[in-house]
């Protein structure tokens, strides 16, 4: 009782448990036949179990309903474990619980009607008692039990209470109410332990990941004993081979595994001292993973904190109520085409309902098969491995930037005409709808969740500075140490540290077990991956290199702390054993090779962009950043583009990285790509950053050309002309340049480009180019010369039709 009084008076938010104060009664762990607790008595009719962790008896919420509940008696909100009319509040007068002679446990409501009951009839019931372990039994007279609340489990499973076949976990409607809601977590009848959204119109499985089956997601459907148990170390196992470890593992610990109302299934572990609750586990990492979350036709959208929208055309049902989703603005006649367009959704899908599915589809015939069905809201589509999926209900609607398709909504065309203006900057489905939290709100966690904020947090440490962060950081950590000081302490250093040491097992859950290769080089294949935070990244798999992990080490935190904006960024690397690997941030538009020497199109602006973009990031490794780096391998595979086309630079710092095993002399193996690499390297003489700046000449050359030079000089041991054909080409410029005639540019620039560059910067950049291959490397300009040469000549007017100047 003593201790239950302190707990009382350092939360005063919850003034209803000063029942507990007045409560002079020695609460007793048993109800015997015969005898009730009344729903008037509410503070004191109570059986409490005998470690005193356990309460049960009737719990009000709101002004006049009752729950004949049980809840954990040291959690600062009295978090209720098992109900036994959650959908079937009673009323505050007269409702009681009595355990009849019949040997049924009833519960009655105000005009004695019976709300729930045990259906036990055996005569020799004895008592109901409620043990340490948060089971509810009621035994007979050999202390046999003839009923056990553990067999009929509400949203949460206790330590050694058994989920078996026929039980399952339903989530409340909402935080802090005991409805039921929609979140199922249960054995399928394939034997495997899943959760499952059921709603009122449809249902639909997300865990474990859908997209793969049983045993591609660890599991196995050969048992079908059905069982799984959390033990009281924060182990769980379940007969499917599924299992995990509390992060805080070990004995004395109280802890509950939840079906949260938010779709996500938790272990918590309770905090003594304050009365909260820590998440030690959760099923999915990001809430937009759960279906039906948002809704008929609502999107999930990280903003970072996950967030339901509407799409464009689209409004909320209901204020405030996302699981009706939103409605059309419009009314949907079956209209051809001329009446409706697709708007496109990019990064975006709605899992599942698919009308057609077809695997190798032209974006055209997809687009078709929509418009040709009166009833298709839209469809989506995937142009990597033309995926083709139409759709007449559109449901589990979420955005990643890891979805590698687009969704195309169709719209009435008066609607979409009407939409335009709303497009301004920010996202077309995010307007409106913003500000509305998802329904696992952040104040509903007060209590609860500490870990969700910050794994919110850590999400936009990447957006605002670290410096912010810091007094975030510290703010939160005088506020909460007290409460959580092991978790905060953990998540603050990765929140502040960007740079990080991964798991290999981390890494391969992220790349699916390397399934996704986007690039290959000497150094390495690269593989797409995605984080448990949703970051997309590109994981370099480094060949057997480089054995002494220190010195890996100390390599790859300088290559981490080297942040330019026209370089990728490392976000992190891996070393386990053979393991080594590193982590990248992914760039969407592949690498320039792709772009320049296939059919795709590059516009001038772009070209010149990307020019500039990459001597910026040259120059910044050259002669600005912590240690002096060369590249040594510059060439169109190792420049990236972005969304917008600004470069950046790949692999750079490696060449120090992956020389070290050859030897002490430094450089002491050749590196680069033939075609553009420095004659210093063939004749065996010192390498400078000059190395880079030749190699970036013939980059040059080839963008303002957009064929690749370099083969000239690839192909030459087949054909000595061809080499010839490069060495004439550049002397026969560089005596124009020297003596001031007309270079001839219409005829060397890339004639995709029709005639539409600025002769100016073309006539530049052929100079540049050409300075920069010099055999001489003392002739070559340095890159910081080129940055200036450029920024000169970056004011030209936009894409100029007819640039007569030259
Ligand atoms: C008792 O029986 C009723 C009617 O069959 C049923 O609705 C109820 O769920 C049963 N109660 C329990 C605890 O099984
Ligand atoms: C099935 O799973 C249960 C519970 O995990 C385990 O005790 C049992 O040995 C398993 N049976 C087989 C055949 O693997
Ligand atoms: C949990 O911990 C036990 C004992 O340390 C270990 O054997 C088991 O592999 C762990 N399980 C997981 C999923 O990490
Ligand atoms: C849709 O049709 C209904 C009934 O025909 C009408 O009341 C409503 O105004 C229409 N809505 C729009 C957006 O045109
Ligand atoms: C996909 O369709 C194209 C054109 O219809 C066809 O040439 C190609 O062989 C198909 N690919 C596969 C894998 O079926
Ligand atoms: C778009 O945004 C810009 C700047 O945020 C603003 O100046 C402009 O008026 C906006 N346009 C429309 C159509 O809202």
């Amino acid at each position: 009782m003593k201790r239950k009084t302190i707990t009382i008076s350092s939360f005063p938010l919850f003034p209803l448990i000063i029942f507990s104060i007045c409560g002079s009664f020695a609460s007793s762990n048993k109800l015997d036949r015969g005898s009730s607790l009344s729903v008037e008595e509410h503070d004191s009719d109570i059986l409490t179990s005998p470690g005193k962790t356990f309460t049960c008896g009737f719990y009000g919420l709101g002004s006049n309903a009752y729950w004949f509940s049980i809840w954990f008696a040291d959690s600062s909100d009295r978090t209720v474990v098992w109900t036994a009319n959650r959908d079937k509040p009673v009323n505050g007068q007269g409702s009681k619980v009595t355990l009849r002679g019949t040997g049924s446990l009833v519960l009655t409501d105000v005009d004695g009607s019976v709300v729930w009951e045990t259906n036990t009839t055996s005569t020799d019931a004895r008592s109901l008692e409620l043990l340490d372990s948060g089971n509810l039994v009621l035994r007979g007279h050999d202390r046999t039990i003839l009923w056990q609340s553990f067999e009929y489990p509400t949203d949460t499973l206790l330590p050694n209470q058994l989920l078996t076949k026929s039980k399952k976990l339903v989530s409340s409607l909402r935080g802090g109410a005991f409805y039921s809601g929609y979140f199922n977590l249960y054995f399928d009848n394939d034997n495997v332990l899943r959760l499952m959204y059921d709603g009122p119109d449809i249902s639909s499985l997300y865990w474990p990941n859908p997209d793969f089956n049983v045993f591609g997601n660890g599991r196995t459907n050969y048992n079908s004993s059905r069982i799984a148990v959390l033990d009281e170390t924060g182990h769980f196992q379940s007969s499917d081979q599924f299992q995990f470890n509390a992060s805080d593992r070990g004995r004395g610990i109280k802890r509950r595994l939840t079906m949260d109302h938010d779709g996500n299934l938790r272990l918590y572990s309770l905090d003594t001292q304050s009365g909260s609750w820590v998440v030690t586990w959760q099923a999915l990492p990001g809430l937009c993973n759960v279906h039906g979350i948002c809704g008929r036709n609502g999107i999930c959208v990280y903003t970072p904190e996950p967030k339901c929208t509407c799409p464009p055309g689209y409004e909320m049902s209901e204020p405030s109520d996302w699981d009706k989703g939103c409605k059309p603005k419009f009314n949907f006649t079956c209209s051809k085409s001329p009446d409706v367009k697709f708007v496109p959704l990019p990064d975006t899908d709605y899992y599942g309902f698919d009308v057609i599915y077809n695997n190798n589809a032209s974006f055209n015939f997809c687009r078709q098969a929509c418009l040709d069905d009166c009833s298709c809201l839209g469809f989506s589509y995937r142009e990597s491995e033309r995926l083709c999926f139409t759709k007449r209900s559109l449901f589990n609607g979420y955005k990643a930037p890891s979805f590698p398709g687009t969704f195309h909504l169709k719209l009435p065309i008066s609607l979409v005409a009407s939409l335009k203006p709303t497009r301004n900057g920010s996202d077309p489905e995010c307007s409106g709808a913003r500000d509305q939290l998802l329904v696992g709100s952040l104040t509903l966690y007060d209590n609860i969740g500490k870990r969700v904020r910050w794994a919110y947090l850590y999400w936009f440490a990447s957006a605002i500075g670290v410096v912010e962060i810091l007094v975030f950081f510290l703010s939160w950590w005088i506020l909460f140490r007290k409460r959580d000081v092991q978790s905060t302490v953990e998540d603050g250093y990765r929140m502040i540290s960007q740079f990080r040491k991964f798991s290999y097992e981390e890494l391969k859950n992220a790349t699916q077990n390397f399934k996704k290769e986007i690039g290959r080089g000497a150094s390495g294949s690269v593989y797409k991956g995605v984080l448990a935070d949703q970051r997309v990244v590109a994981v370099k798999r480094l060949g057997d290199v480089y054995h002494d992990e220190e010195v890996f080490w100390a390599e790859v935190s300088t290559i981490g702390r080297i942040n330019h904006m026209n370089l990728v960024r490392m976000w992190g690397f891996c070393c386990e054993g053979k393991h080594k690997l590193l982590v990248y941030e992914y760039v969407e538009n592949q690498s320039l090779d792709k772009h320049l020497f296939s059919g795709d199109f590059i516009e001038w602006r772009d070209r010149f962009r990307i020019v500039l973009g990459t001597a910026k990031g040259l120059a910044y490794l050259h002669h600005e950043c912590l240690e002096w780096v060369i590249h040594c391998d510059v060439k169109p595979e190792n420049i990236l583009l972005d969304k917008t086309f600004e470069p950046k630079i790949a692999d750079f710092g490696l060449a120090k990285l992956l020389q070290r095993d050859g030897g002490n002399s430094q450089f002491s193996r050749i590196r680069g790509t033939k075609g553009y690499m420095a004659p210093e390297w063939a004749l065996n003489l010192p390498i400078t950053a000059k190395v880079d700046v030749y190699s970036y000449g013939v980059m040059v050359l080839e963008i303002v050309r957009g064929i690749r030079l370099s083969n000239w000089v690839a192909k030459k041991v087949e054909n000595e002309e061809q080499e010839a054909e490069l060495t004439a080409f550049i002397r026969e410029m560089r005596r124009r340049i020297q003596r001031g005639e007309d270079l001839g540019i219409e005829d060397l620039v890339d004639k995709r480009l029709e005639g539409k560059y600025s002769r100016k910067q073309a006539r530049m950049l052929v100079e540049i180019g050409v300075s920069c291959v010099e055999e001489d490397r003392n002739k070559r300009p340095t890159m910081d010369a080129i940055v200036h040469q450029l920024l000169e000549i970056d004011d030209e007017p936009k894409l100029p039709e007819s640039d007569n100047e030259d």
